[in-house]
């Protein structure tokens, strides 16, 4: 995958492309990256990429014409790129807006600073808007590493044997499972047996219950619009038959020292 990233600072990718699965996808040949600098499509003395906004106001809005050469220039050498306005008005991220992304051949990231971009260039120019949360950065870069980093670990071949995106948080909805590495005792406190059983059903319905339980007390929206497998649904059903038993002994000992017995 192609990656480009228009940016007023561009310096702030090198820490980025070398370092993690990041440093390896292009190491692997899985990725190439480019950070362009905005200034170098400016055509004044001092570089300028931002203006007064029209009508008034407090800040500053990025010019259009510098955008549009670096946009121009961009999308001239990858037409299949897609371009996207890293901005709070943007698209929520996601993992399925990730999904969705590393199976793109390019990728043109444009990243606003101060109050935004000229509208022009988001209708001539943008393919898609680019939110990562409703909190507002002071720049569209770390917003653009954010998503590069999640795309990246989902292109094939780039996490190799691992796998592990499969089995992801939120890759089908779900929160993950907890996780345990060695000491199999730490501060006294144990490794679940299971997990040492051997026992590969036993680990796997282990881990999917605690998926299930981690993702309705923590994160019970996902659940809402979910399609439960049947074994899911098993879960579930042997949970609330236990949760009912519960309650019942419980509400009959509270009659019970209501009652004086
Ligand atoms: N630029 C500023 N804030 C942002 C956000 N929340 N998401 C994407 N880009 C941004």
């Amino acid at each position: 995958m192609d990656v480009a990233v228009l940016t007023i600072f561009p310096e702030m990718f090198g820490p980025f492309w070398s370092h993690g699965i990041v440093r390896r996808a292009i190491e692997g040949g899985h990725l190439k990256t480019d950070a362009v600098d905005i200034r170098d499509f400016t055509e004044d003395r001092h570089k300028v990429t931002d203006d007064r906004p029209y009508g008034g106001g407090c800040g500053m809005v990025m010019k259009p014409e510098p955008l549009a050469k670096a946009l121009g220039a961009l999308k001239e050498r990858k037409p299949e790129a897609v371009s996207l306005l890293m901005t709070p008005q943007g698209r929520p991220f996601s993992q399925k807006t990730a999904a969705e992304l590393a199976g793109r051949q390019g990728l043109i990231f444009i990243c606003g600073r101060y109050e935004g971009v000229d509208e022009r260039i988001v209708e001539q120019y943008v393919d898609d808007e680019i939110s990562i949360g409703d909190y507002v950065l002071t720049g569209g870069e770390l917003a653009a590493m954010v998503v590069i980093d999640a795309v990246v670990r989902l292109m094939p071949g780039v996490l190799g044997g691992e796998n592990s995106a499969a089995f992801d948080s939120f890759a089908d909805d779900l929160i993950e499972h907890a996780h345990y590495t060695r000491p199999r005792v730490f501060e006294g406190r144990s490794v679940p047996d299971v997990l040492i059983s051997g026992d590969h059903a036993a680990i796997a319905k282990w881990r999917l219950e605690g998926a299930l339980i981690r993702t309705f007390l923590k994160r019970p929206d996902l659940l809402a619009n979910r399609k439960f497998t049947a074994q899911e649904i098993e879960i579930l059903k042997k949970w609330s038959k236990e949760l009912e038993e519960l309650i019942q002994v419980q509400s009959a000992r509270c009659l019970d020292s209501l009652s004086g017995r």
